[in-house]
């Protein structure tokens, strides 16, 4: 369902760590309100998981909410990993493990719910919730935010001046991620869309914020090389069309997804030689 480099991804995200919270304010308004969704919900996990963890902003509040879950954390990026344990410091007992969402190092049905907050855009839709469908247990919840295709489209059209080269990610649509939910086995998937837009004084103050949060190019087809100072000064010239009121702005689109493992599913067949690894109190 996409092209992106597994790599690239885990570099870019190595690299980003030490900054990535002074420039992930889009990111933390996006987990509070997947957070505060929770309330609609009457759920009482004894096992959560927040599957592309980041520096662990979730975590204490996971914790806060849900007091006698254990809670588990995994990032495909060591160095958000390390910093989410930094984060962690003063509440030992949540294990943040560097793991691949798409291949987590957990039993079949042992987890209650799974969260998963601006992660699932890097990954393969397809494959991750056929992963978290294998790990949930029946009635388990999976609840996700994800960027859709209307996201950076001021910089998509800016760049589409400039050459016809993949410069921002394809971002998967909100009904074939409902699709992908279906066809991996959850039901009763609820997606729904919210638009932010954040302003910039220039393009190289947005550009510097995205490399702040790793969001930089990963994509498999990308212009191997330098962008090329002529093909740049061009893409922040044609970018100058949606200025407004003296601001650059900078669209997100982002889809809130929940969905459920049905009761009474028949267990998801576990694939190939997985590792497996017991944790204590699951
Ligand atoms: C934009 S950050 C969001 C972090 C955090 N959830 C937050 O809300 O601040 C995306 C995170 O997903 C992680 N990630 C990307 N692909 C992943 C994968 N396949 N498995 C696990 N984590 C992944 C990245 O390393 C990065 O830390």
């Amino acid at each position: 369902m996409n092209d992106l480099n597994p790599a690239a991804i885990r570099q870019s995200f190595d690299r980003a760590a030490r900054h990535y919270d002074e420039g992930a304010v889009l990111q933390r308004a996006v987990a509070d309100e997947l957070l505060s969704r929770f309330q609609w919900l009457r759920i009482a996990p004894r096992t959560l998981l927040d599957v592309g963890t980041g520096t662990g902003y979730a975590l204490p509040l996971l914790r806060r909410r849900f007091r006698s879950a254990h809670v588990l954390a995994c990032d495909i990026a060591w160095g958000m990993a390390s910093a989410a344990r930094r984060r962690r410091v003063l509440w030992r007992k949540t294990p943040v493990w560097v793991a691949d969402g798409h291949d987590l190092p957990l039993r079949p049905e042992s987890v209650d719910c799974i969260y998963s907050s601006l992660a699932l855009q890097w990954m393969d839709p397809k494959r991750a919730f056929a992963e978290f469908r294998r790990v949930l247990r029946q009635d388990g919840l999976l609840t996700f935010a994800t960027f859709g295709p209307d996201t950076l489209r001021e910089m998509r059209a800016a760049w589409a001046q400039v050459d016809d080269r993949p410069h921002v990610h394809t971002f998967v649509d909100m009904h074939d991620l409902g699709d992908a939910l279906v066809d991996s086995g959850f039901a009763d998937p609820v997606l729904d869309v919210e638009r932010y837009t954040l302003t910039y004084e220039s393009v190289g103050a947005l550009m510097r914020d995205l490399k702040r949060i790793g969001a930089h190019n990963a994509a498999t087809g990308r212009f191997p090389g330098l962008t090329g100072k002529e093909r740049y000064r061009r893409f922040k010239q044609s970018y100058e069309m949606f200025r407004h009121e003296g601001r650059l702005p900078a669209t997100y689109e982002v889809v809130y997804g929940q969905a459920w493992v049905p009761p009474g599913a028949p267990a998801p067949v576990s694939l190939g030689d997985r590792r497996v690894i017991p944790i204590r109190g699951v």
